[in-house]
Protein backbone atom coordinates (compact mmCIF):
# COMPACT_ATOMS: atom_id res chain seq x y z
CA UNK A 1 0.00 0.00 0.00
CA UNK A 2 2.85 2.34 0.43
CA UNK A 3 4.39 1.48 -3.59
CA UNK A 4 1.32 3.52 -5.39
CA UNK A 5 2.82 6.36 -8.51
CA UNK A 6 -0.62 8.38 -7.58
CA UNK A 7 -0.53 11.69 -8.97
CA UNK A 8 -0.16 13.35 -5.18
CA UNK A 9 1.74 16.68 -5.57
CA UNK A 10 0.30 19.58 -2.99
CA UNK A 11 2.90 22.02 -4.72
CA UNK A 12 1.63 21.59 -8.41
CA UNK A 13 -0.93 24.25 -9.40
CA UNK A 14 -2.32 21.69 -11.73
CA UNK A 15 -2.50 19.68 -8.67
CA UNK A 16 -4.28 22.09 -6.20
CA UNK A 17 -6.63 23.24 -8.86
CA UNK A 18 -8.24 19.47 -9.02
CA UNK A 19 -6.96 17.15 -6.83
CA UNK A 20 -10.15 15.16 -7.22
CA UNK A 21 -8.68 12.61 -9.47
CA UNK A 22 -5.84 11.54 -7.65
CA UNK A 23 -7.92 11.44 -4.55
CA UNK A 24 -10.05 8.68 -6.46
CA UNK A 25 -6.74 6.74 -7.03
CA UNK A 26 -5.96 6.83 -3.55
CA UNK A 27 -9.68 5.89 -2.47
CA UNK A 28 -9.42 2.80 -4.75
CA UNK A 29 -6.23 1.72 -4.43
CA UNK A 30 -4.08 2.72 -1.53
CA UNK A 31 -6.79 4.14 0.98
CA UNK A 32 -3.35 4.49 3.49
CA UNK A 33 -0.55 5.50 1.24
CA UNK A 34 2.69 7.21 2.61
CA UNK A 35 4.17 10.13 0.98
CA UNK A 36 7.29 10.18 0.09
CA UNK A 37 7.08 14.54 -0.37
CA UNK A 38 6.62 14.36 3.56
CA UNK A 39 6.90 10.60 4.60
CA UNK A 40 3.41 11.13 5.78
CA UNK A 41 0.66 8.10 5.99
CA UNK A 42 -2.34 9.61 4.10
CA UNK A 43 -5.83 8.34 4.77
CA UNK A 44 -8.28 9.16 1.76
CA UNK A 45 -11.56 7.07 2.38
CA UNK A 46 -14.54 8.60 4.63
CA UNK A 47 -14.75 6.41 7.31
CA UNK A 48 -10.61 6.25 8.06
CA UNK A 49 -10.95 10.04 8.16
CA UNK A 50 -13.59 10.18 10.54
CA UNK A 51 -12.62 7.31 12.74
CA UNK A 52 -8.87 9.00 13.17
CA UNK A 53 -10.38 11.78 13.82
CA UNK A 54 -12.11 9.99 17.08
CA UNK A 55 -9.45 7.71 17.96
CA UNK A 56 -7.67 8.76 20.89
CA UNK A 57 -4.25 6.84 19.63
CA UNK A 58 -3.50 10.04 18.15
CA UNK A 59 -3.54 13.46 19.12
CA UNK A 60 -2.89 16.87 17.31
CA UNK A 61 0.24 17.48 19.24
CA UNK A 62 2.44 14.66 21.84
CA UNK A 63 3.67 16.90 23.88
CA UNK A 64 1.34 15.94 26.74
CA UNK A 65 2.79 12.52 26.26
CA UNK A 66 6.95 13.08 25.02
CA UNK A 67 9.42 15.77 24.12
CA UNK A 68 10.17 16.05 20.57
CA UNK A 69 13.65 14.10 20.69
CA UNK A 70 11.19 10.59 22.94
CA UNK A 71 9.10 10.95 19.85
CA UNK A 72 12.40 10.76 17.35
CA UNK A 73 12.11 14.15 16.04
CA UNK A 74 14.27 16.97 15.96
CA UNK A 75 13.47 19.88 19.01
CA UNK A 76 11.80 23.06 17.88
CA UNK A 77 14.29 25.51 16.40
CA UNK A 78 14.39 27.72 18.26
CA UNK A 79 13.71 31.31 16.15
CA UNK A 80 10.33 29.82 15.46
CA UNK A 81 9.48 30.08 19.59
CA UNK A 82 7.45 32.82 19.19
CA UNK A 83 5.04 31.29 16.65
CA UNK A 84 5.32 27.84 18.78
CA UNK A 85 4.46 29.68 21.95
CA UNK A 86 0.99 31.21 20.15
CA UNK A 87 0.26 27.98 18.83
CA UNK A 88 0.82 25.76 21.70
CA UNK A 89 -1.53 28.13 24.05
CA UNK A 90 -4.71 27.87 21.70
CA UNK A 91 -6.90 25.04 21.65
CA UNK A 92 -6.76 23.27 18.69
CA UNK A 93 -2.79 22.62 18.88
CA UNK A 94 -3.29 20.99 22.58
CA UNK A 95 -4.29 17.64 23.59
CA UNK A 96 -6.50 16.92 26.76
CA UNK A 97 -6.46 17.65 29.85
CA UNK A 98 -5.28 21.21 28.76
CA UNK A 99 -7.39 20.67 25.78
CA UNK A 100 -10.66 20.11 27.94
CA UNK A 101 -9.67 22.95 30.05
CA UNK A 102 -9.64 25.36 27.34
CA UNK A 103 -12.86 24.13 25.29
CA UNK A 104 -14.68 24.31 28.20
CA UNK A 105 -13.59 28.10 29.45
CA UNK A 106 -13.62 29.28 25.62
CA UNK A 107 -16.98 27.73 25.22
CA UNK A 108 -18.67 29.55 28.39
CA UNK A 109 -17.36 32.85 26.83
CA UNK A 110 -18.16 32.03 23.09
CA UNK A 111 -21.86 30.64 23.69
CA UNK A 112 -24.60 29.70 21.45
CA UNK A 113 -26.35 33.41 22.77
CA UNK A 114 -23.08 34.68 21.16
CA UNK A 115 -23.33 33.64 17.70
CA UNK A 116 -27.25 34.38 18.11
CA UNK A 117 -27.07 37.82 19.27
CA UNK A 118 -24.57 38.47 16.98
CA UNK A 119 -26.93 37.26 13.65
CA UNK A 120 -28.32 40.70 12.95
CA UNK A 121 -25.40 42.35 12.64
CA UNK A 122 -23.56 40.00 10.33
CA UNK A 123 -26.79 40.35 8.18
CA UNK A 124 -26.25 43.74 8.32
CA UNK A 125 -22.56 43.05 7.55
CA UNK A 126 -23.55 41.61 4.39
CA UNK A 127 -25.91 43.49 3.34
CA UNK A 128 -23.49 46.67 3.16
CA UNK A 129 -20.80 44.60 1.36
CA UNK A 130 -23.05 43.21 -1.49
CA UNK A 131 -24.51 46.98 -2.16
CA UNK A 132 -20.43 47.65 -1.79
CA UNK A 133 -20.24 45.29 -4.89
CA UNK A 134 -23.04 46.42 -6.68
CA UNK A 135 -22.16 49.85 -6.73
CA UNK A 136 -18.42 49.32 -7.52
CA UNK A 137 -20.22 46.82 -11.00
CA UNK A 138 -22.97 49.17 -11.58
CA UNK A 139 -21.03 50.26 -14.69
CA UNK A 140 -20.79 46.76 -16.26
CA UNK A 141 -16.74 46.74 -15.05
CA UNK A 142 -15.70 43.45 -13.36
CA UNK A 143 -15.50 43.44 -9.56
CA UNK A 144 -13.18 40.82 -7.20
CA UNK A 145 -16.39 38.88 -5.14
CA UNK A 146 -13.56 38.00 -2.71
CA UNK A 147 -11.60 41.22 -1.76
CA UNK A 148 -15.31 42.75 -1.66
CA UNK A 149 -17.58 40.22 -0.12
CA UNK A 150 -16.25 37.17 1.02
CA UNK A 151 -13.25 38.18 2.75
CA UNK A 152 -14.64 41.49 5.07
CA UNK A 153 -17.56 39.68 5.86
CA UNK A 154 -16.08 37.11 7.80
CA UNK A 155 -13.25 39.15 9.65
CA UNK A 156 -15.37 42.00 10.14
CA UNK A 157 -17.62 39.70 12.27
CA UNK A 158 -14.75 37.86 13.82
CA UNK A 159 -13.17 41.79 14.67
CA UNK A 160 -16.47 43.14 16.40
CA UNK A 161 -17.43 39.76 18.00
CA UNK A 162 -13.53 39.82 19.67
CA UNK A 163 -13.95 43.79 20.01
CA UNK A 164 -11.23 44.81 17.69
CA UNK A 165 -11.19 48.52 16.76
CA UNK A 166 -12.46 49.27 12.97
CA UNK A 167 -8.76 51.31 12.59
CA UNK A 168 -7.13 48.00 13.17
CA UNK A 169 -8.61 45.32 11.42
CA UNK A 170 -6.67 45.68 8.36
CA UNK A 171 -4.18 44.32 10.38
CA UNK A 172 -5.66 40.77 11.10
CA UNK A 173 -5.95 39.64 7.44
CA UNK A 174 -2.14 39.67 6.77
CA UNK A 175 -0.86 38.54 10.27
CA UNK A 176 -3.49 35.72 9.95
CA UNK A 177 -2.58 34.63 6.18
CA UNK A 178 1.54 34.85 7.26
CA UNK A 179 0.51 32.64 10.62
CA UNK A 180 -1.29 30.36 8.45
CA UNK A 181 1.34 29.80 5.97
CA UNK A 182 2.98 27.29 8.44
CA UNK A 183 -0.11 24.91 7.98
CA UNK A 184 1.11 24.58 4.76
CA UNK A 185 3.20 21.31 3.84
CA UNK A 186 7.50 22.27 4.15
CA UNK A 187 6.69 25.93 4.55
CA UNK A 188 9.57 27.32 3.33
CA UNK A 189 12.53 29.95 5.47
CA UNK A 190 11.08 32.53 4.33
CA UNK A 191 7.49 31.88 5.04
CA UNK A 192 9.01 30.62 8.88
CA UNK A 193 10.15 34.05 9.19
CA UNK A 194 6.92 35.48 7.92
CA UNK A 195 5.11 33.63 10.62
CA UNK A 196 7.50 34.67 13.16
CA UNK A 197 7.37 38.35 12.65
CA UNK A 198 3.66 37.99 12.40
CA UNK A 199 2.98 36.12 15.69
CA UNK A 200 5.26 38.56 17.68
CA UNK A 201 3.27 41.30 16.08
CA UNK A 202 0.19 39.63 16.24
CA UNK A 203 1.06 38.74 20.42
CA UNK A 204 2.05 42.65 21.05
CA UNK A 205 -0.91 43.68 20.05
CA UNK A 206 -2.98 41.95 21.70
CA UNK A 207 -1.58 41.72 25.39
CA UNK A 208 -1.70 45.66 24.87
CA UNK A 209 -5.40 44.97 24.25
CA UNK A 210 -6.58 42.24 26.39
CA UNK A 211 -4.49 44.18 29.06
CA UNK A 212 -6.53 47.80 28.51
CA UNK A 213 -9.97 45.20 28.52
CA UNK A 214 -8.97 43.47 31.90
CA UNK A 215 -8.78 47.08 33.51
CA UNK A 216 -11.91 48.36 31.70
CA UNK A 217 -14.14 45.47 30.79
CA UNK A 218 -16.29 46.31 26.90
CA UNK A 219 -19.11 43.96 25.59
CA UNK A 220 -16.61 42.07 23.60
CA UNK A 221 -15.54 38.36 23.73
CA UNK A 222 -11.97 39.56 24.61
CA UNK A 223 -13.20 40.93 27.56
CA UNK A 224 -15.41 37.72 28.45
CA UNK A 225 -12.60 35.46 27.66
CA UNK A 226 -10.53 37.57 30.46
CA UNK A 227 -13.03 37.29 32.81
CA UNK A 228 -14.71 33.79 32.47
CA UNK A 229 -13.40 31.15 35.66
CA UNK A 230 -14.40 28.10 35.91
CA UNK A 231 -14.01 26.09 39.00
CA UNK A 232 -10.95 28.93 39.94
CA UNK A 233 -9.17 27.97 36.90
CA UNK A 234 -8.98 30.57 34.63
CA UNK A 235 -7.41 31.93 31.35
CA UNK A 236 -3.80 32.51 31.55
CA UNK A 237 -2.50 35.79 29.54
CA UNK A 238 -0.59 33.64 27.50
CA UNK A 239 -4.20 31.46 26.61
CA UNK A 240 -5.83 34.53 26.30
CA UNK A 241 -3.87 35.82 23.22
CA UNK A 242 -3.15 32.18 22.16
CA UNK A 243 -7.32 32.08 22.14
CA UNK A 244 -7.89 35.22 19.78
CA UNK A 245 -5.28 34.47 17.55
CA UNK A 246 -7.07 31.19 16.92
CA UNK A 247 -10.56 32.63 17.04
CA UNK A 248 -9.48 35.54 14.17
CA UNK A 249 -7.75 32.84 12.01
CA UNK A 250 -9.74 30.21 12.21
CA UNK A 251 -12.64 32.63 12.27
CA UNK A 252 -12.40 33.54 8.79
CA UNK A 253 -9.85 31.86 6.80
CA UNK A 254 -11.87 29.16 5.99
CA UNK A 255 -14.81 31.14 5.41
CA UNK A 256 -13.18 33.06 2.86
CA UNK A 257 -13.26 30.03 1.24
CA UNK A 258 -16.21 28.28 1.33
CA UNK A 259 -17.71 31.69 0.03
CA UNK A 260 -14.91 31.86 -3.10
CA UNK A 261 -15.06 28.43 -3.83
CA UNK A 262 -18.54 27.76 -3.55
CA UNK A 263 -19.37 30.74 -5.81
CA UNK A 264 -16.77 29.45 -8.41
CA UNK A 265 -18.65 25.55 -8.08
CA UNK A 266 -22.00 27.33 -8.77
CA UNK A 267 -20.65 28.84 -11.71
CA UNK A 268 -19.15 25.52 -13.15
CA UNK A 269 -22.41 23.88 -12.49
CA UNK A 270 -25.02 26.66 -14.27
CA UNK A 271 -28.28 23.95 -13.77
CA UNK A 272 -27.36 23.45 -10.05
CA UNK A 273 -27.14 27.96 -9.45
CA UNK A 274 -30.72 28.14 -11.74
CA UNK A 275 -31.98 25.84 -8.77
CA UNK A 276 -30.87 27.55 -5.89
CA UNK A 277 -31.98 30.76 -7.46
CA UNK A 278 -35.77 29.61 -8.11
CA UNK A 279 -35.75 28.72 -4.52
CA UNK A 280 -35.65 24.76 -5.33
CA UNK A 281 -33.10 24.42 -2.60
CA UNK A 282 -32.80 25.87 0.67
CA UNK A 283 -29.42 28.32 1.22
CA UNK A 284 -28.48 26.06 4.40
CA UNK A 285 -28.67 22.82 2.57
CA UNK A 286 -26.88 24.35 -0.59
CA UNK A 287 -23.81 25.72 1.58
CA UNK A 288 -23.27 22.24 3.29
CA UNK A 289 -22.91 20.56 -0.24
CA UNK A 290 -20.53 23.31 -1.36
CA UNK A 291 -18.71 22.83 1.14
CA UNK A 292 -18.58 18.87 0.62
CA UNK A 293 -17.88 18.97 -3.05
CA UNK A 294 -14.82 21.79 -2.64
CA UNK A 295 -13.47 21.58 0.68
CA UNK A 296 -11.68 24.86 2.20
CA UNK A 297 -9.60 22.98 4.34
CA UNK A 298 -7.77 20.23 2.19
CA UNK A 299 -6.04 18.02 4.74
CA UNK A 300 -5.52 17.94 8.94
CA UNK A 301 -2.32 16.16 10.37
CA UNK A 302 -2.11 14.17 13.41
CA UNK A 303 0.87 12.75 15.28
CA UNK A 304 0.29 8.80 16.13
CA UNK A 305 0.76 8.48 19.86
CA UNK A 306 0.44 4.77 20.07
CA UNK A 307 1.26 2.30 17.14
CA UNK A 308 -1.92 1.83 15.21
CA UNK A 309 -2.87 -0.37 12.43
CA UNK A 310 -5.17 0.12 9.81
CA UNK A 311 -6.10 -2.09 6.37
CA UNK A 312 -2.64 -3.94 7.34
CA UNK A 313 -0.87 -0.93 7.75
CA UNK A 314 1.16 -0.91 11.08
CA UNK A 315 1.66 3.05 11.67
CA UNK A 316 4.43 3.32 14.54
CA UNK A 317 3.92 5.73 17.52
CA UNK A 318 5.58 9.12 16.63
CA UNK A 319 4.54 9.33 12.71
CA UNK A 320 2.37 11.82 11.13
CA UNK A 321 -0.17 11.47 9.32
CA UNK A 322 -2.77 13.67 6.79
CA UNK A 323 -5.96 12.91 6.96
CA UNK A 324 -7.60 14.10 3.40
CA UNK A 325 -10.83 15.87 4.10
CA UNK A 326 -11.21 17.02 0.43
CA UNK A 327 -11.04 13.13 -1.04
CA UNK A 328 -13.44 11.93 2.35
CA UNK A 329 -15.91 14.36 1.17
CA UNK A 330 -16.24 12.45 -2.43
CA UNK A 331 -16.25 8.86 -1.46
CA UNK A 332 -19.27 7.30 -3.11
CA UNK A 333 -19.24 4.87 0.20
CA UNK A 334 -21.05 7.70 1.83
CA UNK A 335 -22.16 9.97 -0.73
CA UNK A 336 -24.34 8.80 -3.67
CA UNK A 337 -22.77 9.82 -6.47
CA UNK A 338 -20.13 12.00 -4.64
CA UNK A 339 -18.77 13.38 -8.16
CA UNK A 340 -21.81 15.16 -8.86
CA UNK A 341 -22.70 19.01 -7.21
CA UNK A 342 -26.25 18.45 -6.04
CA UNK A 343 -27.77 21.27 -3.89
CA UNK A 344 -30.31 19.59 -2.50
CA UNK A 345 -28.66 16.19 -0.85
CA UNK A 346 -29.67 15.19 2.09
CA UNK A 347 -28.26 14.16 4.53
CA UNK A 348 -24.66 15.26 4.31
CA UNK A 349 -22.47 13.91 6.78
CA UNK A 350 -19.47 15.67 4.91
CA UNK A 351 -16.54 16.07 7.53
CA UNK A 352 -15.65 19.80 6.23
CA UNK A 353 -16.04 20.77 10.14
CA UNK A 354 -13.60 17.86 11.54
CA UNK A 355 -15.41 15.20 14.16
CA UNK A 356 -13.92 14.31 17.89
CA UNK A 357 -12.68 16.49 20.07
CA UNK A 358 -11.35 19.05 17.66
CA UNK A 359 -14.85 19.55 15.58
CA UNK A 360 -14.91 23.43 15.10
CA UNK A 361 -16.30 25.23 17.84
CA UNK A 362 -17.32 28.08 15.37
CA UNK A 363 -19.01 25.96 13.18
CA UNK A 364 -22.53 27.45 14.05
CA UNK A 365 -21.28 31.01 13.73
CA UNK A 366 -19.88 29.70 10.05
CA UNK A 367 -22.88 28.74 9.19
CA UNK A 368 -25.01 31.92 10.27
CA UNK A 369 -22.04 34.22 8.04
CA UNK A 370 -22.29 31.65 5.11
CA UNK A 371 -25.76 31.95 5.17
CA UNK A 372 -26.54 35.38 4.98
CA UNK A 373 -23.88 35.86 2.42
CA UNK A 374 -25.14 33.57 0.14
CA UNK A 375 -28.82 34.32 0.59
CA UNK A 376 -28.21 37.93 0.45
CA UNK A 377 -26.01 37.65 -2.67
CA UNK A 378 -28.58 35.28 -4.64
CA UNK A 379 -31.10 37.76 -3.45
CA UNK A 380 -30.21 41.33 -4.47
CA UNK A 381 -27.78 40.18 -7.55
CA UNK A 382 -29.55 37.75 -9.49
CA UNK A 383 -27.31 38.99 -12.40
CA UNK A 384 -24.24 37.77 -10.85
CA UNK A 385 -21.85 36.24 -13.51
CA UNK A 386 -18.50 35.49 -14.09
CA UNK A 387 -16.11 37.47 -15.81
CA UNK A 388 -13.10 35.55 -16.06
CA UNK A 389 -11.72 32.13 -15.27
CA UNK A 390 -10.17 32.05 -11.31
CA UNK A 391 -6.70 31.45 -10.31
CA UNK A 392 -6.22 29.35 -7.30
CA UNK A 393 -3.58 30.41 -4.62
CA UNK A 394 -0.23 28.18 -4.21
CA UNK A 395 -1.64 26.36 -0.81
CA UNK A 396 -3.31 23.40 -0.69
CA UNK A 397 -4.16 22.92 2.95
CA UNK A 398 -6.45 26.10 2.83
CA UNK A 399 -7.40 26.11 -0.39
CA UNK A 400 -8.96 29.13 -2.21
CA UNK A 401 -8.55 31.51 -5.17
CA UNK A 402 -6.62 34.54 -5.82
CA UNK A 403 -9.81 36.47 -6.61
CA UNK A 404 -13.03 36.13 -8.23
CA UNK A 405 -13.75 38.24 -10.87
CA UNK A 406 -17.68 38.51 -11.30
CA UNK A 407 -20.13 40.82 -12.95
CA UNK A 408 -23.06 42.38 -11.38
CA UNK A 409 -25.43 42.88 -13.94
C1 LIG B 1 -16.61 27.31 6.96
C2 LIG B 1 -15.82 27.72 7.89
C3 LIG B 1 -15.02 26.83 8.80
C4 LIG B 1 -14.50 25.58 8.57
C5 LIG B 1 -14.59 24.75 7.29
C6 LIG B 1 -13.82 25.18 9.78
C7 LIG B 1 -13.19 23.95 9.96
C8 LIG B 1 -12.59 23.53 11.13
C9 LIG B 1 -11.99 22.24 11.32
C10 LIG B 1 -11.91 21.14 10.27
C11 LIG B 1 -11.52 22.17 12.60
C12 LIG B 1 -10.85 20.97 13.27
C13 LIG B 1 -9.40 20.81 12.89
C14 LIG B 1 -8.82 19.50 13.37
O1 LIG B 1 -9.53 18.60 13.82
O2 LIG B 1 -7.58 19.34 13.26
C15 LIG B 1 -11.82 23.45 13.21
C16 LIG B 1 -11.48 23.77 14.51
C17 LIG B 1 -11.75 25.00 15.06
N1 LIG B 1 -12.46 26.03 14.47
FE1 LIG B 1 -13.29 26.08 12.64
N2 LIG B 1 -13.94 26.17 10.70
C18 LIG B 1 -14.66 27.20 10.15
C19 LIG B 1 -15.03 28.37 10.76
C20 LIG B 1 -14.71 28.71 12.05
C21 LIG B 1 -15.13 29.92 12.71
C22 LIG B 1 -16.04 31.00 12.10
C23 LIG B 1 -14.56 29.90 13.96
C24 LIG B 1 -14.64 30.85 15.11
C25 LIG B 1 -15.17 31.95 15.20
C26 LIG B 1 -13.81 28.67 14.08
C27 LIG B 1 -13.12 28.28 15.21
C28 LIG B 1 -12.51 27.06 15.37
C29 LIG B 1 -11.82 26.67 16.60
C30 LIG B 1 -11.65 27.52 17.85
C31 LIG B 1 -11.34 25.38 16.40
C32 LIG B 1 -10.54 24.53 17.38
C33 LIG B 1 -11.45 23.58 18.13
C34 LIG B 1 -10.69 22.65 19.05
O3 LIG B 1 -9.49 22.43 18.89
O4 LIG B 1 -11.35 22.08 19.96
N3 LIG B 1 -13.93 27.97 12.90
N4 LIG B 1 -12.48 24.26 12.29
Amino acid sequence: MTGSVVAFDPWSPSFVAWPYDAYAELRENSPVWQFPGTGQYLFSRHADVDALLRDRRLGRSYLHLATHEEMGHEPDAPHLEPFWTLIRNGMLDVEPPDHTRLRRLVSKAFTPRTVQRLTPRVQEFASDLVSELLDAGSDGSPVDLISTVAEPLPVAVIAEMLGIPESDRHLLRPWSADICGMYELNPSASAQATAVRASIEFTDYLVSLASERRSSPGDDLISALASVVDAGDQLTDGELVGTCVLLLNAGHEATVNVTGNGWWSLFRNPSELARLRAGEVGVGTAIEELMRWDTPLQMFERWVLEDIEVHGVRIPRGTEIGLLFGSANRDSAVFPDAARLDLGRFPNPHISFGAGIHFCLGAPLARVELGASFETMIRRVPGLALAETPRWKPGFIIRGLESLQVTVR
